[in-house]
């Protein structure tokens, strides 16, 4: 089949990170006879520096013409004195709010072969195998009034608004059932539902949503509690599902069950069908153009474009296969060992093209 991707690679490692899955969906689509064309657009520090604003609209145009989106990472230093409005993040942003991103999921599973990687017990992350739905396009991020002022008394001050409408909940925690249902058939509502309004309308909209979806158990945790829960028994959750910030951080956090946050993929879902996809991690720039940056979670990223935006079901099952052969076969990012030796980005990348080409190259 004939699909167009938009490629943003954005700041820091993002390029090199997204070289190195646009080489696998190119293996991919020699494979299974697919045509797959990329198109370049710019994102973050890149098009501020050669475009003047962090989301230029001819950016915008490349990903409305496409099928799907793959995104790097934006982001660095050399940006960090702009003014908010020309600040690489705000690129990112203004993306998730113009396509609509709105759910953003973040598959958290443990490849066994590197249980050693991750600062937990091997028996705390054994069968860890959950998905957080981050809402992407409200919340803390977005709410307005967002400024610094000078209050009546003449100090300096500062607000930020969590708001969301009861709408932008229930699409959210709608995806968030659909996807349970589908798995272990548990959703876990997180909130701060003892102090925050908005957590208690969110709490009263998840109990709402969950009647639709009988045969999924919904249960309500506190964020705090949520963090402390990550850690202590990861394996209990099957879908999370919790407003912008909360799901940004308790990503992170959960990110470490794995090894190492280069190992976790993403995909924004859209109410129009077009999906943006990208590794949760950042830029990195302090590691950026070294050839050392862990490529895993772009090239599950792209498995998720795969089977998310294009159906490819058989193709996506491939890549992600293809991924946790080379990591049994012991081959690790410097972000992966405690080793002095480790493997390059594009030793990855050809190991994963390696295995992708055992598989099927006589298909
Ligand atoms: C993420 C990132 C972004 C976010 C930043 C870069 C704006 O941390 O995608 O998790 O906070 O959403
Ligand atoms: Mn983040």
């Amino acid at each position: 089949m004939k699909k167009k991707i938009a490629l943003l690679p954005g700041d820091g490692i993002g390029p090199e990170v997204t070289a190195s899955a646009v080489e696998i969906l190119k293996s991919v689509a020699q494979y299974f006879g697919h045509e797959f064309q990329f198109e370049f657009g710019q994102i973050g520090g890149d098009a501020i520096d050669h475009a003047g604003s962090p989301l230029p609209e001819k950016t915008i145009d490349i990903c409305s013409g496409a099928d799907a989106i793959l995104l790097g990472a934006v982001g660095g230093p050399k940006w960090d004195q702009n003014p908010s409005h020309l600040r690489p993040e705000k690129g990112l942003l203004a993306i998730r709010k113009k396509l609509d991103l709105y759910a953003n999921v973040r598959p958290v599973k443990v490849f066994e072969s590197l249980s050693e990687a991750s600062p937990l017990k091997k028996e705390y992350i054994e069968n860890v195998d959950f998905i957080i739905v981050r809402e992407l396009t409200g919340g803390l991020y977005f709410g307005e009034p967002s400024k610094r002022y000078v209050n009546e008394q003449g100090e300096p001050a500062a607000v930020d608004t969590l708001f969301y409408k009861k709408e932008e909940m229930e699409r959210v925690i709608r995806e968030a059932f659909k996807m349970a249902a589908a798995r272990k058939k548990k959703v876990t509502s997180v909130d701060k539902a003892n102090v925050l309004e908005s957590s208690k309308l969110w709490r009263e909209t998840a109990d709402e949503i969950a009647r639709e979806f009988p045969e999924v158990e919904l249960e309500h945790m506190l964020v705090d509690n949520a963090a402390m829960q990550l850690i202590y028994a990861p394996s209990q959750f099957d879908v999370i599902v919790t407003e912008n910030m909360f799901g940004d951080i308790l990503s992170d956090e959960a990110s470490m069950l794995t090894g190492s946050l280069g190992m976790l993929p993403s995909a924004s879902l859209s109410s129009s069908g077009l999906h943006l996809f990208e590794p949760v991690h950042g830029s990195a720039p302090d590691i950026a153009g070294q050839n050392v940056a862990n490529p895993f979670a772009a090239i599950l990223s792209a498995a998720m474009l795969l089977r998310t935006s294009f159906g490819f079901e058989s193709e996506a099952k491939a890549v992600e296969q293809a991924v946790k052969n080379v990591l049994e076969a012991g081959k690790r990012t410097k972000d992966l060992t405690r080793n002095k030796a480790f493997n390059t980005t594009s030793d990855i990348t050809e190991d994963v093209k390696a295995a992708l080409a055992a598989a099927y190259a006589n298909v």
